[in-house]
């Protein structure tokens, strides 16, 4: 081979989701330039000896809260990708319930500016979709990487839109290719229970959980897909956390629809005996439920139903979630940095593969947004988004040692085994033998710009309805068709 190589990493295993192998990774430009043997690489201006370590594709988190801008004391773009480098993931996507939430072009473009500054990451950023934003959708879908939609209230108070609007809204993103992404909890149902719960005088961690039973997100999970079957939008489910929900789910990739299925640690890792313990540090947007949810969701990850490894990064300070009424503590912790940690341990145990791990974490996402196979895969030709880990390293979670500007966890304590040593984005150490690289700051870059998502196939579009009420449509980088024009065909 003929060309140099910026990078070269020696002695490595190589984790595919299908296979994990002995070879070289020579890196140019912040691209994979080969993967091989050791002799057949290029001359490098630096090695890295991984002798000993796994080389995985970096994490793609496809569910942070950055919190930027509007709460600079919980989180902001720079510690919350700094905390993404520490736990082996290079690529975030930001949820929009930001001040001002991400809901018109000029709030988009100015995070995008704001996050370019700050990302130690690369990112990809939500644009809200609500009852007063979709007629924005067009000029969003230019630059988000896809849609959030709150189906239920939740951190940020955003408003629910009505089922009518839902549909509305999935129709018009349908014709952008984007995918919409669902916090699947009805409100009206967690309303009633909440009042009932508080007319009650409960003010303890379990009434939390009481107000929001599982049928809430079952609920929220069947009518988000009909309604996505309906138009052809894409949707993604987020944080499942019951055994309940996967039924509707699995009934629904059944049909053909485009919907895949999120999960994150605190759903496979913690449950309701744990509300004791952790009090309102546990309270989070779906609650962490009953135990018996736990060997479902491992399940559904190894079958397929469930897609993605998530985080729901959700940074919050530690007088926010320490209040005695349960009520007024903030939902949410920290995750983006101890994920990938908590599920090696996994790997450790055996419970599953690091292929596996490697398919949920990073090929699945990149697959799912559009951004396979530029990202979430080590093969020649793809960004070199790597994550150099350990898998025999032990580790105790320690709250106040997170990047995370949010010291207060669940998981604080947790003994892991298996941990990140080495990030790199598009061929950059951000981390480096854990460290933070301070240089990378500025480093991240969104990646709407290598996002292809061709258009879905068109569904159920009402020739009369879309003939005398024109959403507003988009002719896309592919030339789809706009919903009027389906219509008629
Ligand atoms: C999230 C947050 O704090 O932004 N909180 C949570 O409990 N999960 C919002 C969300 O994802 O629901
Ligand atoms: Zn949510």
């Amino acid at each position: 081979m003929s060309a140099s190589a910026d990078l070269v990493i020696n002695g490595g295993k190589i984790v595919t989701p299908d296979a994990v192998f002995e070879e070289s990774v020579a890196i140019a430009d912040g691209v994979i330039l080969a993967v091989g043997a050791e002799s057949a690489m290029p001359s490098a201006r630096e090695t890295l000896d991984a002798s000993g370590l796994h080389v995985l594709p970096g994490v793609i988190d496809d569910h942070v809260h950055f919190r930027d801008p509007g709460y600079p004391h919980k989180e902001d773009f720079a510690s919350g990708t700094a905390a993404a480098a520490f736990g082996g993931v290079t690529t975030v996507f930001d949820m929009p319930n930001t001040i001002p939430p991400t809901g018109t072009p000029e709030i988009l473009a100015a995070k995008h500016e704001m996050a370019a500054q700050k990302a130690h990451v690369d990112f990809g950023l939500y644009g809200l979709l609500g009852e007063d934003t979709i007629r924005h959708v067009p000029e969003l879908a230019k630059t988000v990487i896809g849609f959030k939609l709150y189906m239920g209230n939740t951190f940020g108070k955003i408003p629910t839109p009505s089922t009518g609007a839902m549909l509305e809204a999935f129709e018009v993103v349908a014709a952008t290719g984007k995918r919409v992404s669902l916090h699947a909890e009805t409100n009206s149902i967690m309303e009633r229970r909440e009042t009932r719960m508080r007319d009650a005088g409960r003010v303890d961690p379990l009434a939390h959980l009481a107000s929001r039973p599982a049928v809430v997100a079952v609920e929220a999970v069947s009518r988000a897909a009909i309604l996505a079957e309906w138009t052809g939008a894409r949707i993604h489910i987020l944080h499942i956390s019951s055994a309940d929900e996967l039924r509707p789910l699995r009934e629904a990739k059944a049909r053909g629809v485009d919907i895949t299925g999120e999960t994150c640690p605190q759903y496979l890792f913690l449950s309701a005996d744990d509300y004791g313990r952790f009090a309102g540090v546990i309270r989070v947007n779906p609650p962490v439920r009953e135990k018996r949810n736990q060997e479902p969701l491992f399940a559904a990850l190894a079958d397929g139903t469930i897609d993605v490894i998530a985080t729901d990064h959700a940074p919050h300070a530690i007088e926010e979630k320490t209040r005695n009424d349960i009520w007024t503590v903030d939902c949410g912790f920290p995750g983006v940095e101890t994920q990938m940690p908590m599920m090696l341990t996994e790997v450790a145990a055996g419970r599953f593969s690091i292929c596996d791990y490697v398919r949920w974490s990073a090929a699945n996402p990149a697959r799912i947004w559009g951004l396979y196979p530029r990202k979430g895969v080590i093969q020649a030709g793809a960004d070199a988004d790597i994550a150099v880990v350990d898998l025999s390293r032990e580790w105790t979670i320690d709250d106040a040692k997170l990047q995370s500007l949010s010291r207060i966890t669940p998981f604080h304590g947790r003994r892991t085994r298996g941990l990140p040593l080495h990030t790199l984005v598009r061929g950059r150490f951000v981390m480096r033998e854990r460290e933070l690289v301070a240089a990378a700051r500025g480093w991240g870059r969104s990646v709407h710009t290598i996002q292809q998502l061709p258009a879905p196939t068109p569904r159920n579009i009402d020739d009369t309805i879309t003939a005398i009420v024109r959403f507003p449509t988009v002719a896309g980088p592919t030339g789809h068709a706009t919903p009027h024009q389906r219509g008629k065909r």
